[in-house]
């Protein structure tokens, strides 16, 4: 299937914003009614949640930069650490011209430090960003205005609508990242099959790069997901927010508070919403009105930190070998490349 075949079919619209710059993204009435009906679902479940992706309006990404700059929020250290020192490991991997795809691209910051990493061995340079947050349009922006010779082509959608949408784009190769420990959000059944859907699309020359939290200290966690500035509370609460602001409900965003803890056995902080009170809640656009006892719980997201024979058996399991592991001098987290088997 070509490009404009699959842009058409996913019903994206095409923004060229400059002659450098483009993308695309799906019509706001059809994102709108699938928020409103995955909250419809999730929230009549009798465990209520809501999914993580839905944090990242405008405001949940602006909060989301917030709490990489918290001295607490070790993952972004970590993984700027690792990024900062990979020229010299990477480089003997990129003897071809590669584009650039990437997957939750955010506001790009970290993505920079491999984007001249590639500038040292190729002229041009083609980036794929894909985000289900608006914000891919300023942070695209950014970037074109710091580089000369890059080509940005990004697809604000979700992750898996983004790879179909970059599948068999061309003959290039694609170095695939996948940053910021986002495939710990993922359970273990969707994290397998999302590694294979990405595994399937690749080309024997792809390389995957993708971020992994460690294991580690109870404490270092807990602060993390709990930062003293409330930073991350912040983020947690603005879902419901957004709920109001774009489907019309009326959640009171002072009846709830964050609570963030650590599951040793499923190896994973798990992040809520905890109802203050009783109460009741209408949503308009998803046609629901819903009741919270005094502190149920809304499971907002989770967060698995990973041992090394667990990154190795579910690398090994979705078709991928493992190339290289590096770490931050903390060994608080891992960067993985790996190729398709
Ligand atoms: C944890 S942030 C990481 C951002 C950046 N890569 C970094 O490392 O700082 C996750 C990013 O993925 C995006 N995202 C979350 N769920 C998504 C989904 N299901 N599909 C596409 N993008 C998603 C968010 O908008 C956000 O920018």
């Amino acid at each position: 299937m070509n490009n404009k075949v699959k842009q058409e079919l996913l019903g994206y619209q095409s923004i060229s914003v400059q002659e450098n710059l483009t993308y695309f993204k799906p019509n706001k009435a059809s994102t709108t009614v699938t928020f409103a009906e995955e909250i419809r679902k999730s929230l009549q479940e009798p465990k209520k949640s809501i999914s993580p992706k839905f944090f990242y309006d405008e405001n949940g990404s602006k909060i989301f930069d917030e709490i990489c700059s918290l001295p607490e929020y070790y993952p972004f250290n970590s993984e700027t650490e690792i990024l900062q020192t990979l020229e010299k490991k990477l480089l003997p991997y990129l003897s071809n011209e590669f584009h650039l795809v990437e997957l939750g691209s955010g506001s790009s910051v970290k993505t920079r430090l491999l984007i001249d990493i590639l500038f040292k061995s190729q002229k041009h340079l083609q980036y794929f960003p894909i985000d289900i947050s608006e914000i891919l349009d300023q942070s695209a922006k950014n970037l074109c205005a710091d580089y000369q010779n890059l080509t940005v082509t990004g697809v604000v959608d979700t992750f898996e609508n983004g790879l179909d949408f970059i599948e068999h784009y061309d003959d290039k190769p694609n170095l695939i990242t996948f940053l910021g420990s986002s495939f710990g959000n993922f359970n273990q059944n969707e994290g397998m099959k999302f590694l294979q859907k990405i595994n399937n699309l690749m080309k024997s020359n792809d390389l995957f790069l993708i971020g992994l939290d460690l294991k580690k200290d109870q404490n270092i966690l807990h602060s993390a997901y709990n930062d003293s500035q409330k930073t991350t509370a912040k983020f947690n609460l603005n879902v419901l927010k957004r709920i109001n602001d774009e489907l019309g409900a009326d959640f009171n965003l002072e009846n709830f508070e964050h609570h963030a803890i650590y599951d040793e056995e499923k190896g994973r902080i798990e992040m809520y919403l905890r109802s203050l009170s009783e109460q009741s809640i209408t949503i308009q656009k998803s046609a629901l009105s819903v009741t919270f006892s005094k502190d149920e719980l809304i499971h907002t997201e989770n967060s698995h930190k990973f041992s090394i024979p667990q990154i190795d058996s579910f690398l090994k399991e979705s078709n991928f070998e493992k190339l290289e592991i590096w770490f931050d001098s903390k060994n608080y987290y891992s960067l993985v490349l790996a190729k398709k088997i």
